[in-house]
């Protein structure tokens, strides 16, 4: 049974969809059968993982809306342990406005989760930005969160607010909801401040809730991720795709240990 991580801020452009296309070919490489969800209007996930527009003409808002089956609209990528689903081509309409609103909707995108982890080892939510109805519909359907913040001083206050909505969550609808990791992105050695916010996060929260590992800032990274390719595999020599790979180390061994404790429960393994 595969294990679902979302990947959601409160704050836009903080590299959710950059961590989501490059933890999931990353662990992918590392042949895990990786499934990454596209839950953004924007469908930047298609074009990082280089689907084409005709592939992103529909996909989960369809499915969403009755309007294609889960299998249609799963796409095969350059990796061959990584597959994705766009979000599709529907914008926020009234009438998916209206859907996602609605009552008793929010376990759908559960239940499709649920039915697509038989068959992977890792499936990956990218949220949009914010806490909309969609991100919660993500927080509501996943096991864990993973909130990747840019190193500066902005970023703690949006991170309170994260942790107070993921704790409601937990508490409202999905009891089993844990935080698998805040990670600290587009680090800068060089600016005292991203040193700083560094050293605060790691001070103020437990070990295991902060990732050891920090993704650099790369300048190069925008242009690797508009030809529609992971960085790992344009550039694995790059500082960035090895801290990629080295989230993904992280993410595997916590994956480990969760199935050892269940195992030494007695409750069902891998
Ligand atoms: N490590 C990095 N070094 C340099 N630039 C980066 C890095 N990570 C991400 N970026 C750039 O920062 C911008 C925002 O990243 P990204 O789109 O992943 O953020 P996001 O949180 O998904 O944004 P949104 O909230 O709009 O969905 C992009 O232009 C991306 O290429
Ligand atoms: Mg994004």
């Amino acid at each position: 049974m595969g294990k679902v991580i979302a990947i959601a801020s409160q704050k836009g452009g903080v590299g959710k969809t950059t961590t989501t296309v490059n933890l999931a070919a990353s662990l992918a490489t590392m042949r895990q059968r990786t499934l990454v969800l596209d839950l953004d209007e924007q469908n930047a996930v298609g074009f990082g993982l280089g689907l084409t527009r005709q592939q992103m003409e529909s996909g989960l808002y369809d499915v969403f809306l009755g309007r294609a089956k889960l299998g249609e609209v799963i796409h095969n990528t350059m990796l061959p342990y990584l597959k994705t689903i766009p979000y599709g081509k529907g914008t926020l309409t009234d009438e998916f406005e209206k859907f996602v609103r609605q009552k008793g909707s929010a376990p759908l995108l559960k239940k499709y989760v649920d039915a697509l982890r038989k068959s992977t080892d890792y499936i990956l939510i990218d949220c949009p930005p914010g806490m909309g109805d969609l991100t919660i519909y993500a927080l509501s359907a996943t096991d864990s969160v993973l909130v990747p913040m840019q190193c500066e001083p902005l970023s703690l206050k949006t991170l309170t607010q994260i942790l107070k909505i993921i704790r409601k969550v937990r508490r409202q609808i999905n009891p089993e909801l844990v935080i698998e990791g805040l990670l600290l992105t587009m680090y800068d050695e060089n600016f005292r401040i991203a040193r700083e916010v560094c050293q605060q996060v790691w001070a103020s929260f437990p070990e295991e809730v902060v990732f050891r590992n920090v993704i650099p800032r790369m300048e190069e990274f925008s242009s690797a991720f508009a030809v529609g390719k992971p960085i790992i595999t344009q550039d694995p020599e790059a500082e960035v795709a090895k801290a990629y790979l080295q989230l993904a180390r992280e993410v595997m061994a916590k994956r480990k240990k969760e199935l050892d404790d269940k195992a030494a429960e007695g409750g069902e393994s891998a």
